[in-house]
């Protein structure tokens, strides 16, 4: 697998799953660690296992499975990636990406991202759900940005713009919609992180001082990228451990932690994400 997958490996995965299913996805959805909900809860589902796609990277980490799931919410056609890749794990910013390109190709317009992140706005506790509004791309502004490199133009445009990355009417419905299940879910900030490094307690607060409400070590290269094709996005975190809180008791976060939280919000979040994408 090569560290900056082509424009042909893109379009071969493309064919070959396209090859596998009865109706092409409107919608791509990233699953997090613990949030696997809505590959499940998809009718008609077609799995793929990422070894099986060319050029798919493989997850490492316990927590994320490794496959596509393309069923139907309702009568929509989604495209669900039960794990997703890091740049912790070696991966290259373009691999960690390089599903987001196929699942565009194979004709998803709108992306939907989730993750775990760690709190850093002190009103947000375990378990609460944000929307994110913006983000702070700290390895991508530092140089690990999966637009690095030669613009192929067939794909995007050389400087696509960040602003209004995410869509305000897509978190709209989202709000509409949890409010229906009176589910709450506040807005905010994400700073993304490579890890895998937690952070520390004077980095906690430094990253608080940027103005971020959540720290992860995800999602900023798919929206980079999937804006880069012209992606409605819409991403959503659970917020699973308090994180600044947390290392001021000098308390060190825990990835167990992090994955119970998660898996114990994921139910929540599928159902409200399944209405969504019905509705699209
Ligand atoms: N830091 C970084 N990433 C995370 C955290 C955290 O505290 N929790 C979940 N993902």
């Amino acid at each position: 697998m090569s560290t900056v997958p082509s424009y042909d490996e893109m379009m071969s995965a493309a064919e070959m799953i396209a090859q596998r299913i009865p109706e092409r996805p409107r919608a791509a959805v990233i699953l997090g660690s613990g949030l696997g909900g809505v590959a499940d809860a998809l009718s008609d589902p077609v799995t793929i296992p990422y070894h099986e796609i060319p050029g798919f990277p493989i997850p490492t980490v316990p927590g994320h499975a490794g496959e596509l799931v393309i069923g139907k919410a309702g009568e929509v056609p989604v495209a669900a990636m039960r794990g997703r890749f890091h740049l912790y794990e070696g991966y290259s910013p373009q691999q960690v990406t390089f599903p987001v390109r196929v699942l565009r190709q194979l004709g998803a317009d709108v992306l939907i991202v989730t993750a775990a992140a760690g709190g850093l706005n002190a009103e947000f506790s375990p378990g609460t759900f944000m929307a994110l509004v913006d983000h702070i791309g700290l390895p991508l502004l530092a140089g690990l940005n999966p637009l690095l490199g030669p613009n192929d133009e067939r794909l995007g445009e050389r400087f696509p713009a960040l602003t209004g990355a995410y869509d305000a009417e897509l978190r709209g419905q989202l709000h509409t919609i949890a409010l229906r299940h009176g589910i709450p879910i506040t807005n905010g900030v994400y700073i993304m992180l490579s890890g895998p490094t937690f952070e520390t307690p004077a980095e906690l607060q430094m990253l608080r001082g940027f103005g971020a409400d959540a720290v992860g070590m995800s999602t900023v290269p798919e929206v980079a990228v999937a804006r880069h094709m012209g992606m409605r996005v819409l991403a959503v975190c659970v917020i699973t451990n308090a994180a600044l809180r947390d290392s001021q008791l000098n308390i060190p976060a825990e990835h167990k932690e992090v994955l119970d939280v998660a898996a114990q919000a994921g139910p929540q979040l599928a159902t409200i994400l399944v209405d969504l994408l019905r509705d699209l």
